[in-house]
């Protein structure tokens, strides 16, 4: 109808003004007219090839949109930094003292490359030697019971960790708890990791297996140690 070509002339018209060869990452509104930027967007870069590296979106929605129109929805990450709790041999590595290994995964996986800075404390050959609080979980909170039981199970030592300023355990920024499972030394963090996935209410898990591609270690004697 009507109103709905002036929705489309319109976003056609903005995209075509002020997308160009130089746009890399653009940000994705919410509601009906926006639909047809998108379309639009998307048919610019078939068309004339345009190297947009990431379509940001404000609502569920538009995220809907973007992976419906064959947009990239993350941005091609080059090379990614972080910290790490400890890290065998292997450059495997235990994360999520601070409770945000599932945001760091996320990142980390879409990343071509990730290097962790640390400093020689965490520098170990076998997880579970060095860090002794354990792998942690993030866990739905109404799982954690049953996820604490299971881990005992797999032979671990579950803790539900709890605030330092309050009488109740640590949200995470997605509303879940974290539950800290001591294995002690593991062998094998990779088959670990999988037989923590495979508990109903584990989000994520704080192993991070087969994701490194080097790790910076700031020694005691002002060297770095890269391996
Ligand atoms: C956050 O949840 C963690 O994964 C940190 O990146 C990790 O605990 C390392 O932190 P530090 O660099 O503070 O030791």
């Amino acid at each position: 109808d009507a109103v709905e070509a002036a929705k489309r002339l319109a976003s056609v018209r903005a995209v075509d003004e002020r997308v160009d060869a130089a746009t890399r990452v653009v940000g994705i509104g919410s509601g009906s007219t926006v639909v047809h930027a998108v379309a639009r967007l998307a048919e610019r870069v078939r068309d004339e090839r345009l190297a947009i590296t990431a379509c940001i979106p404000s609502s569920f929605q538009a995220q809907a949109l973007i992976l419906d129109a064959g947009l990239p929805l993350f941005p091609a990450i080059d090379v990614a930094f972080d910290g790490a709790d400890e890290v065998d041999s292997a450059l495997n590595c235990i994360k999520g003292g601070g409770g945000c290994h599932l945001q760091e995964k996320l990142v980390i996986y879409n990343a071509k490359r990730f290097y962790i800075v640390a400093d020689h404390r965490k520098d170990s050959s076998v997880l579970g030697t060095a860090w002794r609080q354990g792998v942690p979980l993030e866990v739905v909170p109404m799982a954690y019971v049953p996820v604490m039981a299971k881990i005992r199970e797999l032979g671990g030592t579950p803790v539900l960790r709890m605030a330092a300023k309050k009488a109740g355990p640590v949200v995470t920024d997605n509303g879940n708890f974290v539950v800290d499972a001591d294995f002690g030394p593991i062998d094998r963090p990779a088959d670990l990791n999988e037989a923590l996935l495979r508990i109903p209410g584990v989000v994520e898990t704080g192993l991070f297996c087969g994701m490194a591609h080097g790790a910076y270690f700031g020694m005691a004697d002002g060297t770095v140690k890269v391996r």
